[in-house]
C-alpha cells in the first residue's frame, strides 16, 4: 500500500512525503484488544448479534465446566460463509464503521467477533458452513501470535477440540464460535474447584438473563428466532409489563435526527401491590427495580441500553423506578448516538437532548405518582395522603441499602429551617444510612419474630403524642401553613392515630 502510494504522481507534483512504517505489533496488539471493558453478557451479545445478522432462526450456546479446558459455544443456523468471508470476519476491523450496513445488520465496526472473543478467551475459533459447501475453520489463538510475533490465523480447530466442533457438521449451514481458553472465566482454575465451577454458573445465569432482555423482541410472538442456552429455552423478558392491565402507556412521541425517525414512548409500570409477587421479581429485570429504571435504547429491534437516564441530569432513585421509557432508533444514526464498540452505550445527539429531558421529566413525575399511591384500598377517603416513607431500601446488585427519602416532608422541614445549614442534617442523615445496624437488626427479628414491626405497635401513646407535636411543630416552622402540616403529619404513619392528630391540631389553635 505505502509503496504504490509513492510510485503515484500527486496531483500538485509536490515531492512525495517521507515516512517510517510504524506497524503494530502483533503481540501487543491482539493483546490489547482484549481490553475494550466488556462483561461475558455483553460479549456474547455481541456473537449473538453476529448469527442474528445471518439470519440464523436458532442459536445454541453450550456453556461447558471443565476446570481450565472450560469453554463457551454459540451455534447458529444462519447463512455461514465462505473461507474468503470467514478469513475477513476473523480480520481485527474487517469492515469498519463507515460501510454501509444492510438495515438488519447488527454489526459496526467490524471488531465484535474478535474483541468480544478476546475479552473472554485466549483462543478463539470459528467453524462455518455456506449451504452446499464444505466446513472451514479459522482460529486465532493468542499465545501462538504472541510467540510468532505476526497476525497468523490457523486453520484448523486445536488438538483435542475437534469434537466440540462436531455439532455445525449436523447443519446444512451455520457458524459455530467456540471460546476456549476462558482464563477470564475459568482463570486457571481445576475441574474439581466448587467455588470457580460456582462461578461459572452463576455468569452462565447472567448472560441467559441478558440475552433475554438484549434480544427479547427477537424472542418475542411468532417463534422468529429461538435461543438455547444449555438446552433450556432462553425467556424474553418485557421492560413494559406491555400486557398488565395497570401498565400506564404514556404519548408516545415520533422525533426526527437529520430526517432520520427516532420514536419515543414512555410506560410507567404497575404499582407494587398490582403485581402478584411472581410478577413483582420478574418485571425487576437483570440488574433488580432500580437499576432497570429510565431509557430502553434499541437499535434494529436489539436492547442497547436496558435502564440507564443517558447522561441527562437525572439520577437513578428509588421513587422513579417505575420510569421506563422505550426508544427505537434506526442503524444509520449510530454516529449521532455515540454507540461505542460493545453496542453498551449510547447517548443522544443534542439536538434531541431538550425533548429526551422533558420526556424524562414527565415520566418521572408519573411514575413517582403511582410509586407513592400504595395499593389503598379503593373507596377510601382520598383525603388522607397515603403514607410516605422514611426509610427506602435500595437494592442493588450486590447490596442492599437502607436510605432516608430526601423528599420525606420532616427531612425538607429541617432542611428548610436549618437553610445554609442544612449540610450538618445532610452529614447526619448520610452517617445514620451508612451505620444501620442491619446485621443486628436481623439477628433480633429472626430470634423473636413475632415482636412487634409497626412504627406505634406497643409504644405507650404519650411518647407517640409527644413525637407527633415536636414533627408538627417542625413542619409548622418550616412555614407550612396548619392545613399543609396536617396533611403530611397524616401521611407519616401518624394518620393511624386520628385521635393523637387532632389533639395536637387543637392545641395550637389554644
Ligand atoms: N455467525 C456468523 N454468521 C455469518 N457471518 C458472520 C458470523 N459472525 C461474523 N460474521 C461475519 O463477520 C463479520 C465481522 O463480524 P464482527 O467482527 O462482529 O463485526 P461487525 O459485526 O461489526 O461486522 C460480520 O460482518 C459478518 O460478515
Ligand atoms: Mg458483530
Amino acid at each position: 500500500m505505502a509503496t504504490r502510494r509513492r510510485e503515484m504522481t500527486r496531483p500538485d507534483a509536490s515531492p512525495a512525503p517521507r515516512y517510517d512504517r510504524a506497524e503494530p505489533h502483533a503481540s501487543a496488539l491482539i493483546e490489547s484488544l482484549r481490553a475494550f471493558g466488556y462483561t461475558p453478557q455483553a460479549a456474547a451479545a455481541d456473537i449473538i448479534d453476529n448469527a442474528v445478522s445471518a439470519q440464523a432462526r436458532t442459536i445454541r450456546l453450550n456453556f461447558q465446566w471443565n476446570g481450565e479446558h472450560s469453554s463457551v459455544s454459540f451455534l447458529d443456523d444462519g447463512t455461514g460463509m465462505t473461507a474468503p468471508e470467514l478469513v475477513e470476519a476473523m480480520r481485527p476491523g474487517g469492515r469498519g464503521p463507515l460501510d454501509a450496513r444492510a438495515a438488519h445488520d447488527l454489526g459496526r465496526f467490524g471488531l465484535g467477533l474478535k474483541t468480544a472473543s478476546f475479552s473472554q478467551c485466549r483462543r478463539l475459533t470459528v467453524a462455518t458452513r455456506r449451504a452446499g459447501g464444505a466446513v472451514v475453520i479459522r482460529r486465532w489463538d493468542l499465545d501462538y501470535v504472541g510467540q510468532m510475533g505476526e497476525w497468523r490465523l490457523l486453520h484448523d480447530a486445536h488438538p483435542g477440540s475437534e469434537s466440540l466442533l462436531e455439532p455445525l457438521r449436523q447443519l446444512p449451514h451455520g457458524t459455530m464460535v467456540l471460546w476456549e481458553q476462558l482464563d477470564r472465566l475459568a482463570g486457571g482454575s481445576a475441574r474439581t474447584d466448587a467455588r470457580a465451577h460456582k462461578r461459572f454458573l452463576a455468569m452462565t445465569d447472567t448472560v441467559e438473563n441478558h440475552l433475554g432482555m438484549v434480544f427479547h423482541r427477537f424472542l418475542e410472538g411468532r417463534g422468529r428466532l429461538q435461543m438455547f442456552v444449555n438446552g433450556q429455552p432462553v425467556l424474553p423478558w418485557d421492560p413494559f409489563l406491555c400486557r398488565h392491565r395497570d401498565t400506564q402507556y404514556l404519548p408516545p412521541e415520533g422525533l426526527r435526527h437529520h430526517g432520520h425517525p427516532v420514536s419515543i414512548e414512555p410506560f410507567v409500570l404497575p404499582h407494587r401491590s398490582r403485581l402478584s409477587a411472581d410478577e413483582y421479581t420478574a418485571a425487576a429485570g437483570p440488574g433488580g427495580w432500580n437499576a432497570q429504571q429510565g431509557f430502553y435504547v434499541y437499535r434494529n429491534d436489539r436492547i442497547l441500553v436496558a435502564g440507564h437516564w443517558l447522561g441527562l441530569g437525572f439520577q437513578k432513585d428509588e421513587h422513579y423506578r417505575l420510569a421506563r421509557i422505550r426508544v427505537d432508533i434506526p442503524s444509520a444514526l449510530d454516529a449521532a448516538w455515540d454507540i461505542d464498540v460493545r453496542k453498551s452505550r449510547a447517548r443522544p445527539p443534542g439536538s434531541l437532548r431538550e425533548d429526551f429531558v422533558r420526556i424524562a421529566r414527565l415520566t418521572r413525575e408519573r411514575a413517582v405518582e403511582v410509586y407513592r399511591r400504595k395499593g389503598r384500598p379503593a373507596g377510601r377517603s382520598t383525603a388522607t395522603s397515603a403514607p410516605t416513607a422514611l426509610w427506602e431500601a435500595r437494592v442493588g446488585a450486590s447490596r442492599t441499602d437502607y436510605v432516608i427519602n430526601r423528599d420525606h416532608p420532616l427531612v425538607t422541614a429541617v432542611a428548610a429551617r436549618l437553610g445554609p445549614d442544612a449540610a450538618a442534617l445532610r452529614a447526619l442523615l448520610g452517617l445514620l444510612e451508612r451505620t444501620v445496624p442491619v446485621e443486628r437488626i436481623w439477628l433480633d427479628v429472626a430470634e423473636h419474630p413475632d415482636q412487634p414491626t409497626r412504627p406505634f405497635e406497643g409504644i405507650d401513646p404519650a411518647e407517640i403524642e409527644s413525637l407527633a407535636r415536636d414533627v408538627y411543630q417542625t413542619l409548622r416552622a418550616s412555614g407550612l401553613d396548619q392545613e399543609a402540616a396536617r396533611r403530611r403529619l397524616e401521611a407519616m404513619p401518624f394518620g393511624e392515630r386520628p385521635d393523637i392528630v387532632t389533639r395536637v391540631l387543637q392545641e395550637e389553635r389554644k
